[in-house]
This record gives C-alpha cells, structure tokens and sequence, in this order.
C-alpha cells in the first residue's frame, strides 16, 4: 500500500475540508487504505503525483472517484426508529394538515443509498393508502457520492436489509427478485428525484422545503463546515417545516433558531 507522507496528508485533509467540509485529521490510514485501489488503477507510486492529476483533470471525474472512495456511506432502513415514529404520528400529519391541498417538499440530504428515502417514502405511500387527505409529496435525495447516488436510483438491495421493515412494509414495498436482492416498488420511486449536490454549496433547486432529513453527515464535518450547513439547512427550511439530524448529532441552543420539539428534531416557528 502507498503511504502518505506528512506534506500529502495534509494536502488532501485541506482540499477535503475545504470543498466538502469532512473532517480526515485523524483518518491517515483510512485514506490509505481507501484510496489504494484507485493508485493501482491509474498506475500511481505517490499520493503527489494523485493530486497533480486530479487538480489538473477539468472532468472532475478524480475528485468524483476520490470522494467516493472517501465517503463514509453506511446506512440502512428506519435507522434511528424513533425518528421514523415520530414522523408517522406527529411530524407528517402536522405538515399534511398545516399544507392542505398544496405541496409538501421533501428534502433527504446526504441520502446515502437511498435506504433513508425509501423509508420516508414507504411511510408516505402508507399514508396515501389510507385515503388521509394530503398534500402533493415531491421528495428531493441529495449525495455527493455518484455511486452511492447510483445504488439509490437503482432501489435493489440485499435480501438481509428487509429484516430493519416492518413486515407488511417488506410484502407490500419491496419484491425479492431472487435469492440475494429485492427491489424497492415503483410507487416509492416515481416521485423521488435523486440528484449529486454538495452540502457545501447552495441547496439543489429554488424551493424551500418543508422537512429535511440530514442525518449522520455532519458528525464527520469539522466545526466551522457544521455551523455553515446548519445556517444553510435553517433558510431553506419553510415556516413550519421541520429539520432531522442523527441523534449523535445535536444541535446546540446557540448553534439554532429552529426549536428541538423532539430528540434530534428542530422545528422552524418563524411564521414567515
Ligand atoms: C453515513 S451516510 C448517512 C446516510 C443517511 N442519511 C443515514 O442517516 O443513514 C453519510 C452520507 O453523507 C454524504 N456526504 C458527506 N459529505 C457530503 C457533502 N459535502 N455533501 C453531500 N453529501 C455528503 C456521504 O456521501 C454519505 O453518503
């Protein structure tokens, strides 16, 4: 494996802070161990001469392969249940009622392989199966990583990620499609638009939205890309609408305007 010396380590700590906000002071080895397969690839003896191309590649296809060698993308369906249970009983009916006939836009930000979205959707068609009354749901699922984005839009997974839903949910949204993988239904997929979107940069399309999901991202952002994306995450969230972080990543009173109404969930009270 190729070793980074002190002046490459901290090259690629500063280019990775700086364009994603992911905090790899402490992370050498993982680099090394992650990014091994990619030299062998391009036939690269130093992470100097890496750079070098990758800087110099205007497709940005080596910095596209390089964060997605880099990201963490672990996830899985209704991780964090209790936020799953409070979006059934309180957080959505809230919204569908306070947003009548009109459009409820969702927003999963650093979706990972879609495990999380799918959840949500799973817990939006349970409701429109119902026959509630509810707002037209336009769902948005944002990585920087392409290939997890990738898995996202392909919705199959292994057969051992059914075992976090809850039956009915398995026979009703997911298809085995043979003895490895099951695909998610088309009626979770038809309204989720997946795209590649930076956390760093401004929020994907002009719209506000009405609950964000960002969840166990900023635990690996050092602390002044957590406060930038904090401070982003507030303004596009509507009056009303509601913001999700993983339970390890609590927002602090002086870090927020937007109220904890539940463990990990921040409401925005402003009325316009
Ligand atoms: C651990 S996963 C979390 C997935 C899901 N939200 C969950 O809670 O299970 C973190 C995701 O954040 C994404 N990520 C990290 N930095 C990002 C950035 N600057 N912009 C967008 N996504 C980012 C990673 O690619 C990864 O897929």
């Amino acid at each position: 494996m190729i070793r980074l010396n002190n002046r490459e380590f901290e090259e690629i700590v500063s280019y990775i802070r700086s364009n994603y906000g992911i905090n790899l002071e402490k992370k050498q080895v993982l680099i090394e161990c992650r990014m091994a397969r990619e030299m062998e690839k391009r036939g690269l003896t130093s992470f100097t001469q890496y750079m070098e191309q990758m800087r110099n590649d205007r497709s940005g296809e080596m910095a596209g392969e390089m964060i997605n060698r880099i990201t963490t993308n672990y996830t899985y369906f209704m991780r964090e249940p209790a936020h799953f249970s409070a979006l059934y009983n309180d957080i959505l009916p809230d919204l569908f009622e306070d947003r009548g006939m009109g459009i409820c836009n969702i927003w999963s930000a650093g979706c990972s392989t879609g495990e999380e979205v799918y959840s949500v959707a799973m817990l939006v068609q349970d409701y429109r199966e119902r026959g509630a009354r509810m707002p037209g749901i336009r769902i948005t699922a944002t990585d920087i990583s392409g290939e997890a984005l990738k898995k996202a839009e392909e919705g199959i997974y292994p057969l051992k990620e059914l075992e976090s839903l809850p039956g009915p949910w398995q026979r009703k949204y997911c298809h085995v499609r043979d003895g490895n993988t099951f695909a998610v239904d088309e009626r979770l997929r038809y309204n989720i638009r997946f795209r590649r979107h930076n956390l760093m940069e401004q929020p994907p399309g002009a719209d506000k939205y009405d609950l964000i999901l960002c969840r166990n991202v900023m635990i690996y952002f050092d602390r002044q890309s957590r406060g930038r994306l904090i401070r982003q995450l507030e303004q596009c969230l509507k009056p009303g609408g509601y913001l999700l972080v993983g339970h390890a990543e609590l927002l602090a009173a002086d870090e927020t305007g937007l109220k904890a109404v539940y463990p990990a969930v921040y409401k925005n009270i402003k009325t316009r």
